[in-house]
This record gives structure tokens, C-alpha cells and sequence, in this order.
């Protein structure tokens, strides 16, 4: 029966019911003439959650690393210079990806916990007169600390440098739970995948591509022949694919996008600060210490957590797995051993939320942490009951 527990892991997310039916589908044949029908509306209706009208959205069957790879070598050429923060997991996995390319990356180190810095991108900026710097990329929502980016202030600051680069945007934990506004905050391009907002399968990654990214194409010279926008482009203009196509998952993602647009979009925003906000209420009401520095940092996805010295946070999450059945995410990188994680995105309400927090609760109890068994858990139940969630069904 501990299959029917959710997972709070911060992604892959809860599948709902509903898109794991639609995902049960027999093999269709993505050459018949139908499946232009099916698949062009649904990068059609894509836009909306990444906030474009001017943009294309181009989708790959793999994982978000996938699209950061099909970001960079679409767009690049060997050499040129990027310009990107490390201050997580992620935004380090995305600056290796970019060193194994060629590509020269001129880093910013940041503290773990701290976010995209966009001063000093400003000052990079400025300095760079030359202006090798050919994109900027930010990770807006770095998983491994619970982090959220203010990805209008990095707009601002390559604004203020009159930095003709463009910015390449990681949106894989954010998009489709947290506001995102691809033309308005010039985004170049945004990388997202099916596994977290989106509530599905892992497998597709899901990118929105600015005029300006479609234009360095043109000329970029990193080899690509999987991820090449170009042949996808054409293919998907006659509501194709240049090999065979994850069906199911396009499936899937036609009616995730009917469940996100039944709620509204602005709804799930709100769902996701609500669900977010219950957990930080617990979290303090522990006396433990989120690892985002500041309010304005906190995620609405995911929150990363420092167990008390002396304590080891791997241990914490293996008596959660393993007495009850329940996994949440573990510390990566600089955080391990130190944090553990709650994930509270995709399919999930304030219930769910509050049978992770009770559970993470046994645990800490099992543990001897210096917490007040059910503390964290009334926290939460009264913040919700102050903010309740309108009843939203979605149709069967
Ligand atoms: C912010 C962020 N970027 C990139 C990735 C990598 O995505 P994937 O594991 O789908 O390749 C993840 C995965 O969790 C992520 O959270």
C-alpha cells in the first residue's frame, strides 16, 4: 500500500490520475495525417505557460539536461563565452555541461542558499567590452537549495551594461507551478521538462526559443544532429517529427495543459505559494533553518531544510523511506548530509502537503530531533485554514 503515498521529491512529481489515463494510449502512427491535430496545438498552447507570443516552443524526447545540451549547441559555437552564477546543484551541472562543449564559462561563485547575482552579472557585463560574452544563463529555480532567481532584475542589469548577449533561462523546476514571463523578462530561451510542473512522465524536454536564439542558429558551430532545431523546426511545420516521437508523453501533455488551463495559470501560482507557504510555517515552528538566505529567495516548489549539527539529513530521509514509506528529496552537492528537501510541486494539495509534513515529523521524532512532534504539522494546518484553497475539480 505505500505505493499510494505521495512522493516529495521535487520532481518527478505526483502524476494525477487523469494524465497518467491519458498517457494509456495504444500506439498511433505519428506519420498518419492526425497527428498534426495532436501535436501542433499542443506547442501552440505551450506558449502561454512559458509566456511567449513571439517565441517558438521546440520539444525533445529527453530529460532537461537534454534541452540544456540542445540550448547551448543550437545556439553557440566552440569558444565563445558564456556568462553564469554557481550556486547550487544545477547551475553547476549546467556550467560542466557547457566546459564539456568548448564553450569558455566565465563563472560567478555564489554561496549555496544565495541566488543569481544579478550586480554582478551587471559589472561582468560592463566589463566585457568586447563583448565575447555571447549568452547569460541563470538557473530560476536551483532545486538543490530552494532558490528562486529574479530573472527581471538579470534583464536589468545586462540592460544597464547595454550587453547585446543573450539569456538562456533553466525554468525545469519552475515552469507551469511558478509565474514565468518568457517575452517580458527577454528571455532568449527557457528549458523545462515534462517531470515536474507539467505532472508527467520524465522524457521530454520542453524549451521556449526566442527570435533572437532562432537567429544565432543561423551561424552557431557546435555539432548537433539529435538536438538540431532546425530539422525539428521543419518537421513539426508540417505537424511532424524527424524520428519517432514520445506519443504517449504528447498525449500527456495535452492534457496537462487542459488541467493547468482549467485551474488557470494564475491559480496554480497561487496553489503552489499557499502549499509552499504551509510548509515554511512548519518549518519554523521546528526551529530549523531554510537554506534559501532570504524571503525573497524562497522557492514556491521546493525547500530545502538544514537538520541541527550533529544530525545527518540522509539518515533523516532513509527512516522516512524506510518506516513509512515516504520520499522526500535529499541533500545534493554541498548540501548533503546537511539538508534535506520537501518537495511541494505539480499534483498536490494542502492534505497531501500535510501528511508529508506529519510524516517528516515521525521521522525527525524517531531521530531525537529537538522538535515538538506535531508542531510543524499545526503550523501549516493553520495557515491553511486561514488561506483557504478554492475546491478546484479538475473533469475526470
Ligand atoms: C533546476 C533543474 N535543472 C535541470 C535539471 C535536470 O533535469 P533532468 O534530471 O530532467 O535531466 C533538474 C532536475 O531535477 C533541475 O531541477
Amino acid at each position: 500500500m505505500s505505493d499510494q503515498n505521495p512522493v516529495f521529491i521535487p520532481g518527478p512529481t505526483n502524476i494525477p490520475d487523469r494524465l497518467r489515463a491519458a498517457m494509456q494510449v495504444q500506439t498511433r502512427d505519428h506519420r498518419a495525417p492526425d497527428f498534426v491535430e495532436t501535436f501542433a496545438p499542443v506547442l501552440e498552447n505551450t506558449k502561454r505557460v512559458f509566456g511567449t507570443r513571439t517565441g517558438k516552443v521546440i520539444t525533445f524526447p529527453t530529460s532537461g539536461t537534454g534541452g540544456w545540451e540542445a540550448a547551448i549547441c543550437n545556439t553557440l559555437s566552440p569558444g565563445d563565452t558564456v556568462l553564469v552564477a554557481r550556486y547550487g546543484m544545477f547551475s553547476h551541472r549546467w556550467i560542466d555541461l557547457c566546459q564539456r562543449h568548448g564553450l569558455d564559462v566565465q563563472i560567478i561563485e555564489c554561496p549555496w542558499g544565495s541566488g543569481a547575482p544579478a550586480d554582478k552579472f551587471e559589472a561582468a557585463l560592463t566589463a566585457d567590452k568586447a563583448r565575447d560574452i555571447k549568452a547569460v544563463l541563470v538557473t530560476h529555480n536551483e532545486t538543490a537549495t530552494g532558490v528562486k532567481s529574479d530573472i527581471p532584475a538579470v534583464r536589468a542589469a545586462m540592460d544597464a551594461a547595454n550587453h547585446p548577449a543573450m539569456m538562456f533561462v533553466d525554468c525545469v523546476s519552475s515552469l507551469a507551478s511558478m509565474e514565468f514571463r518568457m517575452d517580458d523578462w527577454g528571455v532568449d530561451i527557457a528549458v523545462s521538462g515534462s517531470q515536474k510542473g507539467f505532472m508527467l512522465a520524465t522524457g521530454m524536454a520542453i524549451l521556449g526559443v526566442s527570435p533572437k536564439a532562432l537567429a544565432a542558429m543561423e551561424t552557431a558551430e557546435l555539432p548537433r544532429t539529435f538536438f538540431d532545431f532546425r530539422d525539428m523546426m521543419a518537421a513539426n511545420a508540417t505537424g511532424g517529427f524527424p524520428y519517432t516521437p514520445p506519443l504517449q508523453l504528447i498525449y500527456g501533455m495535452r492534457e496537462s495543459l487542459k488541467m493547468l488551463f482549467e485551474e488557470g495559470l494564475e491559480n496554480v501560482y497561487a496553489r503552489h505559494f499557499r502549499l509552499a507557504e504551509g510548509v515554511r510555517r512548519a518549518v519554523d515552528a521546528w526551529g530549523l533553518r531554510l537554506v534559501a538566505e532570504r524571503p525573497e529567495l524562497y522557492s514556491d516548489t521546493v525547500s530545502a531544510i538544514y537538520v541541527p549539527d550533529g544530525f545527518d539529513s540522509n539518515a533523516l530521509t532513509d527512516q522516512a523511506f524506510n518506516a513509512y514509506g515516504v520520499s522526500f528529496g535529499i541533500g545534493l552537492g554541498e548540501m548533503n548530509g546537511k539538508a534535506f528537501r520537501i518537495g511541494h510541486l505539480g499534483s498536490l494539495t494542502d492534505v497531501m502537503v500535510l501528511s508529508g509534513l506529519a510524516t517528516i515529523e515521525m521521522a525527525m521524532a524517531d531521530l531525537d530531533y529537538p522538535i515538538e512532534l506535531g508542531s510543524g504539522v499545526a503550523a501549516a494546518q493553520e495557515y491553511y485554514r486561514g488561506h483557504r484553497a478554492a475546491l478546484i475539480k479538475t473533469a475526470a
